[in-house]
């Protein structure tokens, strides 16, 4: 055996808005609807159209012997206008979930993954005061229809890259350019979480619940650079340590602000960890390294990071650790079972009391702004045709959950021919 994976459970992870297809209000179909906003001018209106493919899609789970699958709900087809709730929609969701548990496969629920209806984003966004009690209303409705079915809830994904994107860099919906709007969104959605937390806990005493957090590194070019030193200092604190802090214990600390019904506490039953790559800095500038191997989105490949992250959060969150998300966007499938087993290593090798890994992603799906051109899955998707065809990493990823772990056969067959990256950094 060249990994042994012991009791960590592999599954996969996916997002509503990315899969579903269909032409809920989003604030994502708005969006998309206008010119210059998605790289290649397509919409979520397309995706995998995994709204009229449950059944082929679970079918596919199981035929991998995937017992653990991520999944989000889209809060626009549950709540079309404020307050009104579409029975229908909700009914599809528990039939999923129906279908999900009777083959054998745990369901881990993502209430807000990047998306509003399309009336909240009328309504202020997540800068306005309706944003927090509508989550809230929204999450007691969910968790009151779907609790028999759904034992583990993830309330809010990456909130920092939403509220950075979306509201300081005005790359995402709404659009906003503000660090100042930007860190309110992030305090809403700290506060949003610790509320959500204890309904959901006072509706569902067993249930678990957490975030999942878009972590990366910020490491200094130089280290002897004082400058590039505090630089990544600076954007490990604003953009996450402070964020994890609020949500994870209540501890609101500047540019965070705290708001009513979120004191000190613990609110959470796992720590979600979204893991992709390293930020290089620079000066006062974010990078890449140059010379080091990257995906198709120029983005490193640092294995190591995993073992970092995973390390520094298992020191200051005790308890157990999910990693909600990882993967790379490889069209070819030329460095992707490398990159697996590089990462599930780091994962193993760094102790921390990780007890699933969801890669991202399960099928191909529409990347926000970068629409349908990135390809993360293990199951190649024909836009097209809607044709599903797994990939030689999804056969590799099915052998290391039947063999818990990799075996010197998978490591010679699909590891050694892999490739490093489908670049270098800088060339
Ligand atoms: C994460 C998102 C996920 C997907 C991957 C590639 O930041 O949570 O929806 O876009 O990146």
């Amino acid at each position: 055996m060249k990994l042994d994976l012991g009791a960590l459970e592999l599954g996969v992870a996916t997002a509503a808005t990315q899969i579903e297809g269909g032409d809920a209000d989003t604030n994502w179909h708005r969006w998309a609807a206008e010119p210059g906003h998605v790289a290649d001018g397509s919409t979520p209106t397309r995706a995998a159209d995994h709204w009229n493919r449950v059944d082929e899609d679970v079918a596919l789970l199981a035929e991998l012997g995937i017992r653990h699958y991520r999944m989000g709900l889209e809060w626009a087809r549950i709540e079309p206008r404020p307050g009104v709730f579409d029975d229908d929609a909700i009914a599809h969701y528990r039939d999923e979930l129906a279908a999900l548990r009777a083959a054998g496969i745990a369901p881990l629920v993502t209430l807000h993954h990047f998306n509003n209806p399309g009336w909240l984003e009328e309504r202020g966004t997540w800068l306005g005061e309706e944003a927090v009690p509508a989550f809230l209303r929204y999450t007691e409705r969910v968790v009151g229809e779907l609790k028999d079915l759904v034992g583990e809830w993830i309330t809010i994904n990456e909130p920092n890259v939403y509220a950075a994107v979306g509201y300081a860099f005005g790359v995402w919906p709404p659009g906003g350019r503000s660090m100042r709007q930007g860190m309110r969104v992030m305090s809403r959605m700290a506060q949003a979480h610790i509320q959500a937390y204890q309904m959901i806990h006072a509706a569902q005493p067993g249930a678990r619940v957490g975030v999942a957090h878009h972590l990366r590194l910020f490491d200094p070019a130089c280290l002897a650079n004082p400058l590039e030193l505090a630089a990544a200092k600076a954007y490990d604190y604003v953009f996450q340590g402070a964020l994890l802090d609020a949500m994870a214990f209540g501890r609101f600390r500047p540019p965070l602000r705290a708001a009513a019904g979120t004191g000190p506490g613990r609110y959470y039953d796992f720590t979600g960890v979204n893991y992709y790559t390293r930020a290089w800095v620079s000066g006062v500038q974010q990078d890449t390294k140059p010379g080091v191997p990257v995906n198709d989105l120029s983005w490193e490949i640092y294995p190591q990071g995993m073992f970092r992250v995973l390390r520094a959060v298992a020191a200051r969150y005790p308890g157990d650790i999910y990693v909600t998300e990882n993967g790379t966007a490889d069209a070819a499938d030329a460095f992707r079972p490398r990159f697996l087993y590089d990462h599930l290593l780091a994962v193993v090798r760094s102790g921390a009391p990780v007890r699933r890994y969801y890669h991202w992603c399960f099928t191909d799906n529409w990347e926000w702004a970068e629409g349908e051109v990135p390809r993360f899955g293990l199951v190649h998707l024909d836009y097209d045709t809607q044709a599903r065809t797994v990939r030689e990493s999804g056969r590799f990823y099915a052998d290391m959950i039947a063999h818990r772990g990799v075996t010197d056969d998978a490591y010679a067959r699909w590891v050694v021919p892999a490739a490093a990256g489908s670049g270098v950094a800088g060339d």
